[in-house]
């Protein structure tokens, strides 16, 4: 079979340490890879102003597949990288379903109470291509006491139908069969409405499947009581990003959780990252965990097709993760991915 072509952006702070690890154990699986690199984020800001040039993006629509670090640094306001580079990415490749499983891996601690690995094994639909990321907004009077700033939620019955779709799907194929909309119908009643409404008119087709409904604080409380509560959860881009952030502390750790940019019907590149950031405050001190993106990119494998050598990645990392317990702590950003390498290569 042809090489797997793969464009990697490391981007910012840690994540150019996580990908070095990611791209050690996607070489040692076994595939025939071809990575190119492309230099996006801070540094070459600066250099160039640039972020994301029509031609970088017009070539990394050639690709099979995305790995990305991280973008984001303390050097470059606010939103500039975030906007537009990362999620034009998600933008523009219409990766409307970011999956982001929050699975508790036997061995890892919770700071859940009584809490075993089988009551933490979700996957969170979230929404990647609409919502209050892409809706306008605008500032009036800026500066002044009499500021007016408003953002948009965009919300469209073709963008929440797409993703509701996939994460039925999602659920007929899990034993639990369960799907949790996540939303805050109560205060959001134009947006809420329709994600509802979608809700109900799609599960029609999906007898198998049980539906629910939890506003984002309620659930965002029952992540830490009953996870349990949860299969499949299906919610906006915003709330979405927020509960992961909350799903990645309750299974162990911001440092373990991975994340797909998925374009479904595949007119463009799916995307793979850390649901992390570029981590500032530890970057260039060999501290990052690397997990994340080496998960990642088990599911990157996974959505090429190659399931086998997915699962093998996702069983090196189980089995390091438990080799954990026992004292295997302190080890080095490029520690932690020699030993998964070794794990998979063996
Ligand atoms: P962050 O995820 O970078 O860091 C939050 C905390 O988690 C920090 O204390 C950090 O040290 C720790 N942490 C993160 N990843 C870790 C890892 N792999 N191992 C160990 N510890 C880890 O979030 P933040 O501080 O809010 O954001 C920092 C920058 O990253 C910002 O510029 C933000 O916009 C950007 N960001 C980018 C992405 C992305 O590229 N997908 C995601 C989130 C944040
Ligand atoms: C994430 C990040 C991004 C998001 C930011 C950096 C734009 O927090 O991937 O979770 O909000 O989606
Ligand atoms: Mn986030």
């Amino acid at each position: 079979s042809r090489n797997i072509r793969l464009a990697v952006i490391p981007g910012d702070g840690i994540g150019t340490e996580v990908v070095t690890e990611g791209l050690k154990v996607l070489e040692a699986v076994g595939t025939k890879i071809e990575p190119t690199h492309y230099d996006l984020g801070a540094a070459r800001y600066h250099r160039t102003g640039e972020t994301l040039p029509d031609s970088v993006l017009q070539e990394l629509r050639g690709y099979d597949a995305i790995l990305l670090g991280a973008v984001g640094d303390p050097s470059v306001p606010p939103g500039i990288l975030e906007r537009d580079l990362l999620l034009r990415l998600r933008f523009e490749f219409d990766h409307y379903v970011n999956l982001r499983p929050v699975k508790l891996f036997p061995g890892v601690e919770t700071p859940l109470a009584d809490t075993a690995a089988e009551d933490i094994d979700m996957i969170v639909v979230r929404e990647g291509t609409e919502g209050l990321y892409a809706g306008t907004g605008g500032a009036m009077r800026r500066g002044t006491p009499h500021e007016i700033a408003t953002q948009e939620s965009l919300n469209t019955a073709y963008g929440v139908e797409r993703v509701v779709r996939y994460a039925f799907d999602k659920a007929q194929s899990r034993p639990r069969k369960k799907l949790t909309l996540v939303h805050k119908t109560n205060v959001l009643t134009f947006a809420g409405d329709l994600w509802q409404r979608t809700v109900n008119r799609v599960a029609e087709e999906y007898p198998e499947v049980s539906t629910d409904y939890c506003h984002i604080d309620a659930a965002s409380m029952f992540f830490v009581t009953q996870p349990g509560r949860f299969d499949v959860v299906v919610t906006d881009n915003l709330f979405g990003d927020i509960i992961t952030d909350l799903g990645a502390a309750i299974a162990g750790g911001i440092g373990l959780a991975a994340s797909g940019n998925i374009n479904p019907e595949r007119t463009a590149p799916s995307m793979f990252e850390p649901v992390h950031g570029s981590a500032p405050d530890i970057a260039g001190q060999g501290k990052a965990d690397p997990t994340a993106t080496i998960l990642s990119v088990a599911m990157l494998l996974d959505h090429l097709g190659l399931s086998a050598e997915a699962a093998k990645v996702e069983q090196a990392v189980a089995d390091d993760i438990v080799e954990r317990l026992t004292g295997w702590t302190g080890r080095t950003t490029s520690q932690i991915g020699d030993d998964i390498t070794a794990r998979v290569s063996s």
